[in-house]
């Protein structure tokens, strides 16, 4: 993508948590709702056709870009996204870390990531904006991830050069994140349904949480953006939810999952002031409505009306 800096506004489209596959085995899965992903085959078409409507000059991708992590599942998402004509850029989420990380590694190659440089890190200017992809999926703890040394060393760098201007940081995990599930009760289900009712009973709260695993070394994230002299904008996904909070001058966006409700993406719609950041629903896949499972009172998903469309002015006060 070209670097520019002029000052006409800007579109980009953030996604996440496509978990592309073609594999028939996972259309049982429930996370926050029914997750649909045996369908992949069937939407495709119209998630690209959904895409180019919304016209963005660039696609970011936060994450669990596949499934299973193979490299199948990489092919057909790359084939998918490929096909909107648009320039798109991931970052790699837990799944892609799956299968001994055979999708993070095709991701990493086809962007001409040598092996020996380590982290998957990189950045574009853009408009007004430097964008920074942050891979935070070195191992940590049990089901946490960490951003590792050289991660940390790329940010840092990156927000000195870019002091004083609009950072969007991307990454999948997020760096900070106020809604915990604990707050809504009955959440995360079983690994199965029955008969389109859930099999088993739902974990609730701090087992969530644990199960759902965070970055283990986010403040040190969240301290480097909080000094940095830049109005940073920490999009993230994960969490397959809407969510959107400002701490210490930082601005955090959760961006939910294209493969269950509420099967949106976000626009950022951004110039030389400042930017509006929304929800956008993906409603010709259908997904949102064949994932919505009443009994899980999963409203709260599409996160609150103030969360979802939001102007964020760039200098800081
Ligand atoms: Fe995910
Ligand atoms: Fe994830």
């Amino acid at each position: 993508m070209p670097a520019n800096s002029g000052t006409a506004g800007r579109r980009l489209l953030f996604i996440s948590d496509t978990h592309f596959t073609r594999e028939r085995g996972a259309e049982n899965t429930v996370w926050l709702n029914r997750a649909i992903l045996n369908r992949w085959e069937a939407v495709k078409d119209r998630l690209v056709r959904e895409i180019k409507a919304l016209r963005p000059d660039a696609i970011i991708h936060c994450g669990d870009f596949t499934q299973f992590g193979t490299a199948d599942d990489y092919k057909f998402g790359k084939s998918i996204m490929d096909a909107t004509g648009i320039a798109w850029h991931a970052v790699p989420g837990n799944h892609d870390a799956l299968a001994g990380g055979a999708a993070k590694n095709a991701m990493r190659r086809e962007r001409g990531i040598a092996e020996r440089d380590g982290c998957f890190c990189r950045s574009m200017a853009f408009g007004a904006a430097a964008v920074a992809l942050l891979d935070v999926c070195a191992p940590g703890e049990g089901a946490n991830f960490a951003a590792d040394s050289r991660a940390l060393d790329w940010l840092a760098r990156l927000l000195e050069e870019n002091r004083g201007r609009p950072v969007f940081l991307a990454s999948h995990h997020p760096v900070s994140n106020k809604a915990s599930v604990a707050r809504y009760g009955t959440i995360l289900g079983s690994d199965g349904l029955d008969g389109g009712r859930l099999a088993s009973g739902p974990v609730r709260g701090r087992d969530f949480d644990r199960a759902l695993g965070k970055i283990e070394n986010a403040g040190k994230l969240k301290r480097l953006l909080e000094r940095s002299g830049c109005t940073a904008i920490a999009f993230s996904g994960h969490w397959h939810i809407n969510a959107f909070h400002a701490s210490n001058g930082v601005y955090y966006r959760t961006v939910p999952s294209v493969c269950e409700y509420p099967c949106e993406a976000v626009i950022a719609d951004f110039d030389a002031r400042g930017a509006r950041v929304r929800s956008a629903p993906l409603s010709s896949l259908g997904l949102r409505e064949e994932s919505l499972i009443a009994e899980r009172r999963n409203a709260w998903a599409e996160g609150a009306r103030r969360a979802r469309d939001v102007f964020v002015p760039f200098g800081r006060a």
